[in-house]
């Protein structure tokens, strides 16, 4: 469907009011007040009682999956309750109102400061950055200045029609092909060869010309957990400019892996210690135990962020440089980000990232001793991991699996890979805080419980449906 097309359902014609509502739903005389349900996609006529508006949406919503469950997602579904009160203090307040909230404004700054020290930065206090609504805004906003860095540098040639081109590996998530569609930029993709799912440097390398932006190396893969390897990356780029005089930045898009290596993979330099890193960006909603949304965007210097894409707002009677696609948006967010840095420090984000890298890691090795799969990564990079059915598999597939678990309460993507490795379809698991050991046993458990049934039939239903697309989270 298209975006959210408007319909007017059911509530036109001559059937307009339906009929059918809970007898409860009236407020003093259960039957005196509301007797029909109100229209769902045009403003009812009249306001109706609070607790009744709460109980129609409540009981719609109750058809939405467990978010717990929900083993797709990348996205914060835990946070404990000092937190979540934190966040409801904070609903009120709007992120860009930074002279009316100064002290908001304030753990926003201390966040960046804390990415740039975690990451870095040559001088975290030069070190510029800013909060998003998620990574893909932060993207955006990296992308962003790749391009005018680009432009700046070559204005007569981009006047000439010279198109600018980004580079990166296929696997890459949708932000980037939005980003390229968006700011009229030549996506470059390295493809996916065999059993290689992610960036090879020294094809990127090669698609490099003087229109190359940048390259964007993800540390960890949405496809499959996989870090990319940045320093490698970083490395043939550095050959480029002895060889041909281009010097080549590198954004890394560290979604989720922003927040895992630095606790877990201390020794892997991916990150500012990189010269040629310029920009990193994180979601705080993702491994920065944070509920959805907020994203944070770092430049490695102010110099890597051209001044005319920063806009300036009142700020204790100064001025404030921000640098962000959105005018208002919720404070809150950015409040918990700071709550949970401050609530964890190093140590705590470490043994809850462990944590989740070790179950990952568990169930992976069990869901591999089941025999009927076959993993691709085992969750000890980000803590997530994707399989697919072993060669001799032939009476099932991962989009029968997917469906069967789903049955269960358990929501595990079915996915086909991009081009070149379109006849792959995997399975993906993303093991999040909150989703314990008991949790994974559990699944674990329905899943070998499931598999004498697929493997009774006589060949993967979904030979009967139409072929899956491919995954864009
Ligand atoms: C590598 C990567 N980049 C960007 C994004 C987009 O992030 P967000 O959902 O925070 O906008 C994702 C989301 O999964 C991701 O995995």
């Amino acid at each position: 469907m298209a975006l959210h097309q408007g319909t007017l359902g059911t509530d036109h014609g001559p059937e307009r009011r339906r009929l059918s509502i809970n007898p409860f739903f009236g407020l003093a005389d259960p039957v005196g007040d509301m007797t029909s349900a109100p229209p769902s996609h045009r403003l009812p006529d009249g306001p109706m009682p609070p607790p009744t508006a709460y109980q129609l949406v409540h009981d719609e919503l109750m058809l939405d999956g467990n978010s717990r469950l929900n083993l797709a997602t990348f996205v914060t579904t835990w946070m404990e309750t000092q937190a979540t009160e934190l966040m409801a203090e904070c609903r009120d307040k709007n992120m860009i109102d930074k002279d009316e909230y100064p002290r908001t404004a304030e753990l926003e700054r201390r966040c960046v400061a804390m990415l740039a020290d975690l990451w870095h930065a040559p001088d975290p206090a030069t070190a510029v950055g800013c909060s998003t609504t998620g990574s893909s805004e932060a993207c955006m906003l990296a992308g962003m200045a790749l391009k005018r860095r680009w432009t700046n540098a070559n204005a007569d040639r981009y006047r000439g029609g010279a198109r600018p081109n980004l580079v990166m590996g296929v696997n890459v998530q949708v932000c980037w092909e939005k980003f390229c569609n968006f700011w009229e930029v030549e996506a470059r993709l390295v493809p996916m060869e065999g059993d290689r799912f992610h960036l090879d440097p020294q094809t990127a390398a090669e698609l490099c010309d003087e229109n190359t932006i940048g390259v964007v190396a993800v540390l960890g893969s949405t496809f499959d957990g996989s870090y990319e390897p940045v320093d490698e990356v970083c490395a043939a780029l550095d050959a480029v400019q002895e060889r041909t005089g281009l010097d080549i930045p590198v954004h890394v898009d560290g979604a989720s892996g922003a927040m895992v290596a630095p606790f877990l993979d201390e020794d892997l330099v991916w990150d500012f210690r990189l010269p040629r890193v310029s920009s990193i960006n994180t979601s705080g909603h993702k491994y920065g135990l944070v509920y959805p949304g907020v994203g944070w965007a770092l430049w490695r210097s102010s110099e890597e962020l051209p001044e005319e894409l920063v806009f300036r707002v009142n700020y204790l009677g100064g001025d404030m440089p921000t640098f962000a696609l959105n005018f208002s948006r919720p404070g809150a967010q950015v409040v918990a980000q700071y709550y949970t840095f401050l609530r964890l420090g190093r140590e705590g984000y470490r043994a809850v990232q462990q944590t989740a890298r070790d179950i990952a890691s568990g169930l992976a090795q069990g869901i591999e001793a089941l025999g009927d799969f076959r993993l691709l990564t085992r969750g000890d990079q980000l803590p997530v991991f994707a399989f697919t059915t072993a060669p001799d598999v032939t009476s099932f597939d991962v989009f029968d699996v997917s469906r069967r678990l789903r049955e269960k309460g358990w929501l595990v993507p079915a996915y086909t890979f991009p081009p070149k490795r379109e006849d792959l379809s995997v399975l993906r698991v993303v093991c999040r805080n909150g989703f314990s050991s008991d949790l994974s046993a559990l699944l674990l458990e329905d899943l070998r419980m499931l598999l004498p049934d697929l493997r009774r039939q006589s060949h993967p239903a979904s030979a009967e449906r139409e072929p899956a697309p491919s995954f864009h989270h």
